[in-house]
């Protein structure tokens, strides 16, 4: 699973495996990448949008692998689907096929009564085919399907996830050999027993180094993995404050954060606005998430970051110091590599928070520049829990925001 094929021009950017070992696989993802392209082509492609295809392996077993690719498109809006497919030499079939037929529709309206469930309203009309284009299982047989937004529940609420604990009854012969190799193979991101993930213990004392705090909110999503891989490269550090969802649904990545040093922050389960709800939902928010990422690497989040910043002096911390930011990039706003690298040195300032979102490409493309102007000016790039090591559980950081 090395060699990638890609196109890149100025508005696409697509990569894909190509799988000696699995053939029919790798001409299925081609096919799934043109058929994006032609649509974008089509439908979106003008100056201010651009389309993003990447993958990530699901199961990775000798007979068997499973590629989740994840495509979106920044146009007037910008929409996130994905698509796990899997094969072999001889074959290749969709996350579709996994789920028997008489079994579709009956699943997917179960899954949108859990979705109403934590809304309220009328279920939605769950359409089949929809719902099934990411199915994945994890290592101990649970199966997760990753929906578009807008599937079974309302667009606001953005991707949705569900699970099945024992899903064998809707499973085709397929479905339960895919489920089969998953929970006998180590596949990275489908692996959920933590192993001592231990974060290589540099010193930094940032009462005499030049620090600074890159965070990044709203992940994992496609971009995290080519955000780590330029803090790798770069040698530097920076704290990913997670989804529950996002962290269940990508675990690897977020074990590979814990792997290379950085910090794993808790963003809430589904990030509502903490001032609008009770205590107790509060806490389930801030306490769901922590559980997966403990689940996932071993350990408690470094801290909790309230969505939007929205918290007020009684709002429940669950055991977590809270980490809002002093410098604001806006990326989420202005999509633009080159205004939020702007944004993000014109704060900068020792002991700065930065607060950025790796969900949007134009966000991971100004990585590398802003890790090297500030590099250039002397800076140590470290994370939350270093920068500000005496964190208390009810305390909020940085204590004085810069406005
Ligand atoms: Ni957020």
């Amino acid at each position: 699973m090395r060699a990638e094929s890609s196109w890149n021009t100025p508005r696409y950017a697509a990569q894909w495996p190509s799988l000696p070992k699995a053939q029919k696989l790798s001409e299925a993802l081609g096919r799934q990448v043109e058929a994006w392209r032609s649509d974008y082509a089509s439908n979106f492609s003008g100056p201010h949008s651009d389309m993003t295809v990447v993958w990530e392996p699901v199961v990775n077993a000798p007979d068997l692998q499973g590629i989740r690719l994840t495509h979106s498109v920044t146009a007037a809006d910008s929409a996130i689907d994905s698509m796990t497919i899997y094969g072999d030499a001889g074959s290749s079939f969709t996350s579709r096929q996994l789920i028997a037929d008489s079994q579709r529709k009956s699943l997917a309206q179960q899954f949108a009564r859990q979705a109403v469930k934590a809304d309220g309203g009328e279920p939605f009309e769950a359409d089949p085919d929809d719902v099934f284009t990411d199915v994945s299982f994890t290592h101990d047989g649970t199966l997760v399907a990753t929906m578009p937004e807008g599937t079974i529940g309302p667009m606001s609420d953005g991707r949705l996830y569900a699970t099945v604990k024992n899903p064998q009854r809707y499973l085709t012969e397929e479905g339960r050999r895919v489920r089969g190799v998953a929970m006998k193979s180590p596949a990275p991101s489908t692996a959920q027993t933590p192993t001592s993930v231990a974060k290589p213990k540099e010193t930094v004392d940032c009462t005499k180094a030049k620090c600074i705090a890159l965070t990044f909110d709203d992940g994992p999503g496609p971009y995290t993995n080519s955000i780590l891989d330029t803090l790798e490269e770069k040698k530097a550090r920076a704290t990913f404050f997670t989804l529950g969802p996002a962290v269940q649904a990508a675990p690897a990545t977020v074990r590979r954060m814990v792997e290379l040093g950085m910090g794993v922050g808790d963003h809430s389960w589904s990030h509502p606005q903490f001032t609008d709800l009770s205590d107790g939902e509060v806490t389930s928010e801030i306490t769901r998430t922590a559980e997966v990422i403990k689940k996932v690497t071993g350990a408690d989040p470094v801290a909790v970051r309230p969505p939007y910043g929205a918290y007020a002096k009684e709002t429940p911390h669950a055991g977590f110091p809270f980490v809002l930011w002093d410098v604001d990039t806006e990326d989420w706003k202005n999509r633009n590599a080159a205004v939020t690298t702007q944004r993000a040195l014109a704060g900068a300032h020792p002991g700065a928070i930065v607060l950025m979102h790796d969900i949007h490409p134009s966000t991971a493309k100004a990585v590398p520049g802003i890790i090297d102007a500030l590099h250039e000016q002397g800076y140590t790039l470290v994370t939350v829990d270093e920068l500000i090591p005496a964190m208390t559980k009810r305390g909020v950081y940085p204590t004085r925001p810069a406005q």
